[in-house]
């Protein structure tokens, strides 16, 4: 029988501040239903010098571990997906090992792609596995980031901050991946980037949307192709994407998810026996359906619409918002997933939910972690958007989780609450 691998917990780490997206859209004089409709957001993370990237990994991956009784003697990898690391040299993923005293003996190291990033560790941690090459260890892969593109800019409500920390192994109790059905899709642009020494992000926005569809349908395509070749899907009464329980999509703001899947959906009619039979504008128009978005994607964004893009850690966060709601009546079933990073290489996978999700969710207990977050007023936001990111306020960390406390002699300094 074929191993299996894939995901077996996951534990999310987020900012401790937050302000709600209308409150921002006032303070621009932007008419509210813009970031609310426009973009689909609701509140964003709000995060401060402290909360950087080694942070959010480190309270996110002590989670993961201690919540799953993990024994750290039996992981053997350790992998940081982020593209806002603290040193061009030194690993983010050594900092957590440090941070949470863990063996020795593991593989540390960080994987940087933009968004892409937390998914090439991903993938490198279950080809590890399912290659025997782990030789029945497990890894962590912890998805971190800070998404800033500065105050007043067009991104500045698409910013917010995180860290999904995923533990994988040959006991995917969340998700068994579907390993040799994966499609690519990978291209030098310039749609988002941040050149070395630049706190904010350089963006062009609907440049950076279109990169993403066009990556999205080769991704898609190419999963499709080997799926129908091991009859995991099949041309016939419903479409190939329809087949799927669930898809999640990387999700800078909510709304590029449901473009993310009319543009899918397209995919499917364009390429479908008989597509010559319609027209491009009717195809177009079944791809935008409603009915199919509320009950293949909807359901999977209510974590994104409260923290903001978190860059590496989005489509994990759209997979723990899927499962705390819907573990139990997805247990079995096919999900789709689309990893985007831009500049720009997506992927496209699928997999099924475990019998044990809904326990394995429970131990996250990822709404008591959004509900301690605390609400701030736009003066507040502004504030601390403008603090030095080398100067952390002394702030103590809360029980579980870390801080930045100090930099001394270009060297990072974290205190455990
Ligand atoms: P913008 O140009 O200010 O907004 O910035 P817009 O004019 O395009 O409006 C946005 C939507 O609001 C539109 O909807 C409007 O119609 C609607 P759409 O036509 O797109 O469906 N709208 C309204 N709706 C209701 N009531 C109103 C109203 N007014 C307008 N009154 C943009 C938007 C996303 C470009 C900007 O926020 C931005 O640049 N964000 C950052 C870039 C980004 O998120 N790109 C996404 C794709 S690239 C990616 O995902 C990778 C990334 O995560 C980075 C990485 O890989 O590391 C970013």
């Amino acid at each position: 029988m074929k191993k299996q691998v894939g995901i077996e917990a996951l534990a999310i780490a987020v900012p401790r501040r937050y302000v709600d997206i209308e409150d921002l859209a006032r303070a621009r004089g932007v008419d509210p239903a813009k970031f609310t409709v426009g973009l689909g957001a609701k509140e964003m993370a709000v995060a401060d010098p402290g909360e950087d990237s080694v942070a959010l990994a480190a309270t996110a991956a002590a989670r993961v571990i201690q919540r799953n009784n993990v024994d750290p003697a039996k992981v053997g990898m350790l992998v940081v997906g982020t593209e806002t690391g603290v040193d061009h040299s030194k690993a983010v993923a050594s900092h957590v090992q440090g941070l949470l005293k863990l063996p020795r003996s593991m593989r540390t190291y960080d994987t940087q792609h933009a968004c892409y990033g937390g998914t090439a560790g991903l993938m490198a941690a279950v080809e590890w596995i399912a290659s025997g090459a782990g030789a029945g260890r497990s890894a962590i892969v912890v998805c971190s980031d800070i998404a800033r593109y500065g105050l007043n800019t067009a991104g500045e409500p698409t910013q917010g901050g995180g860290a999904v920390a995923l533990l994988v192994s040959e006991q995917p109790d969340l998700l068994a991946l579907d390993i040799g059905l994966n499609g690519v899709s990978s291209n030098d642009v310039y749609d988002f980037w941040r050149p070395l020494g630049r706190r904010e992000a350089v963006v062009d926005g609907h440049y950076s949307i279109s990169c993403y569809l066009e990556a999205l349908a080769g991704a898609y395509r190419g999963w499709r192709e080997r799926a129908l070749a091991h009859e995991v899907v099949r041309w016939g009464e419903t479409l190939p994407g329809e087949q799927l329980a669930r898809i999640l999509y990387h999700v800078p703001f909510c709304k590029m998810a449901r473009k993310a899947h009319t543009q899918l959906r397209l995919c499917d009619l364009e390429d479908a026996p008989g597509a010559a039979e319609s027209t491009p504008a009717a195809r177009e128009e079944t791809a935008k359906s409603s009915a199919s978005y509320d009950a293949q994607v909807a359901s999977s964004l209510g974590l994104n619409a409260r923290i903001g893009n978190v860059y590496t850690a989005s489509l994990y966060l759209a997979l723990a918002g899927l499962l705390q709601g819907e573990s139990a009546a997805l247990a079995g079933k096919r999900i789709g997933l689309l990893s985007y990073g831009s500049g720009c290489c997506a992927e496209f996978y699928s997999g099924v939910v475990g019998e044990a999700a809904a326990q394995r969710m429970a131990k996250a207990d990822v709404e008591s972690v959004i509900a301690k977050r605390e609400r701030i007023t736009l003066d507040e936001y502004e504030r601390i958007m403008r603090l030095s990111y080398d100067a952390p306020e002394r702030v103590s960390p809360a029980p579980g989780e870390f801080r930045l406390v100090e930099i001394r002699d270009h060297r990072r300094i974290y205190a455990a609450g």
